[in-house]
């Protein structure tokens, strides 16, 4: 699969969004950060917001959801238009039922996994998903330095999905920029999710094509996407 590259709205102008997605038209997917100020601390936007996006753009929508609860709320933002669900182990009481709901409600299903939370105990739940979120940030808040220290649990997720023949994409959100991108495609990222380093460019549609241009180089010389 080639690289996907996901601007995170997190770092546009909230009173322009329609024109900011606009902005990076191309990109694969736009990445709405939905916070709740309980399971992380910052609140941004809800249900009714990506309603009204999914209406304005035609790049479809990556929800990424950092909230309690997320059993009785996921849902909702696939009904709300969102073409991907993205919620946290760490918050999720029956993550198994929870990605079966998504994807019966016609959503892909992800799941996130926050710096400290280990990938091993989650192998066999690697079918249910379409996507695994490592996140390379503590969650919360755009524009923080990209965590080093997650480069191994890249490169062991991306040998469960090989051991496994899986079709499951490897997302990696937090500090993802030009200096940053080529060491999460060679550890074996394929979606790539970029706030600061996409909406801080002065062209934002250009810095997405450039970080793609990145990836796909360092996906190029990898040793995981060379074995198939
Ligand atoms: C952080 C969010 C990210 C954030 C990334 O908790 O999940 O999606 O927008 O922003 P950057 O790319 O600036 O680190
Ligand atoms: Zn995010």
């Amino acid at each position: 699969m080639a690289a996907q590259i996901n601007p995170s709205i997190l770092s546009a102008d909230f009173a322009r969004l329609a024109d900011e997605a606009k902005a990076v038209e191309g990109a694969d997917w736009l990445h709405v950060d939905v916070m709740d100020n309980h399971f992380v601390p910052n609140l941004t936007l809800g249900v009714p917001v990506v309603e009204s996006l999914a209406r304005a753009t035609g790049t479809p929508l990556d929800c990424h959801l950092m909230i309690e609860n997320p059993d009785r709320w996921a849902p909702q933002y696939v009904e709300a238009g969102a073409s991907s669900v993205t919620f946290h182990v760490e918050a999720a009481a029956a993550p198994v039922r929870l990605a079966r709901e998504i994807r019966a409600k016609g959503a892909r299903a992800s799941m996130a996994l926050k710096p400290a939370t280990p990938i091993e105990p989650y192998e066999d739940l690697l079918p249910e998903l379409d996507m695994l979120l490592i996140m390379t940030v503590e969650p919360g808040f755009g524009g923080q330095a990209f965590l080093d220290i997650m480069l191994p649990k890249i490169r062991r997720t991306r040998e469960l999905i090989t051991k496994h023949g899986l079709e499951l994409w490897l997302q990696v959100d937090g500090g993802v920029s030009a200096s940053t991108i080529e060491r999460c495609a060679e550890a074996g990222a394929d979606v790539f999710v970029a706030g600061s380093a996409v909406y801080g460019a002065e062209d934002p549609a250009q810095a997405v094509r450039a970080l793609r241009a990145q990836a796909e180089t360092a996906t190029a010389k990898a040793s995981w996407a060379c074995d198939h």
